[in-house]
């Protein structure tokens, strides 16, 4: 994140009084989020797999508030509503949901294992009704909350040796618009974010000549940055408040 960014932000802090949750913050486009969650004033708790993690503390250094961690695998539905359970003891309350954690178990269908398959739609997919359905209780009661649910353009468009994760970001698109039509009258707004190629580690996987052929079809030319997503989230967090299920692509025009 550049200074400027990190600056503009800090000035105005616009989620002074809010409590945000953004599932795997400990790299990649996660931390991008709470890192200008942070900035903005926000009470943020990041999580990851591990019992514990340096990065909350990396996040914490100049916030308002520490960042807090929370050890939790999502494709554990009691994991899942611990995790909810005790940020809702510890702070009262949950403005913000950003589901982000995500990951990809690529084969040819044909090819394909049954544990990619599971392994990736208990992460991605099945996590979002064990956050959700304890979140909206909480956001109903509060009568106001803001969910982001991380989907993919592959989840629009596909893309081969992918079935398992387009599925998961295709659902996640469903999702959103269910709930956000369901919960609209609460004051929850749902929305997803489908995000291009984005310079993280899921990316830097790719061979060069990949990245480079993939570059050739992107109008703006180049991969996109964690700070592009984090700043759709942070709007979508704070403002944005007549729009809702809606899947907003942040790729560069690579589908339009
Ligand atoms: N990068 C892109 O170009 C791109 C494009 C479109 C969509 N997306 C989506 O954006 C999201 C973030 O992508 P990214 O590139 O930042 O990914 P990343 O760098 O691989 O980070 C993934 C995050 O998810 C966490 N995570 C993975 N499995 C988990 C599990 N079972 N339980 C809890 N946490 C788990 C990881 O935490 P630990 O490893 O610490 O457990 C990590 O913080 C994903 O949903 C991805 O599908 C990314």
């Amino acid at each position: 994140m550049t200074e400027a960014v990190l600056e503009k932000v800090e000035m105005n802090k616009v989620l002074k009084d809010k409590v945000a949750i953004i599932t795997g913050g400990t790299r990649g486009i996660g931390k991008g989020i709470a890192q200008l969650f942070a900035a903005a004033g926000g009470q943020v708790v990041i999580t990851g797999r591990s019992p514990e993690s340096p990065v909350a503390a990396e996040l914490s250094e100049g916030a308002d508030k520490p960042v807090k961690y929370l050890g939790c695998d999502l494709g554990d539905k009691e994991a899942c509503a611990n995790l909810i359970k005790s940020v809702l003891e510890e702070f009262g309350r949950i403005d913000v949901l950003v589901n982000n954690a995500g990951i990809t178990q690529d084969n040819l269908f044909l090819r394909m294992k049954e544990e990619e398959w599971t392994s990736v739609m208990d992460t991605n997919l099945n996590s979002l009704y064990y956050l959700c359905q304890p979140t909206v209780k909480a956001m109903s009661k509060q009568k106001s909350g803001s969910i982001i649910n991380m989907s993919s353009v592959i989840g629009l468009h596909g893309n081969p040796a992918q079935a398992n994760y387009a599925t998961t970001k295709a659902g996640m698109i469903g999702f959103t618009k269910a709930i956000a039509k369901e919960y609209g009258r609460r004051g929850i707004r749902v929305n997803a974010i489908a995000p291009g190629f984005i310079r993280t580690e899921m990316t830097d996987e790719l061979p060069e000549e990949t990245q480079n052929k993939y570059k050739e079809n992107i109008p703006l030319g180049d991969f996109g940055s964690t700070k592009d997503i984090a700043e759709l989230a942070l709007f979508l967090a704070s403002s944005g408040n007549y729009i809702t299920g809606q899947v907003i692509q942040v790729d560069g025009g690579l589908f339009m």
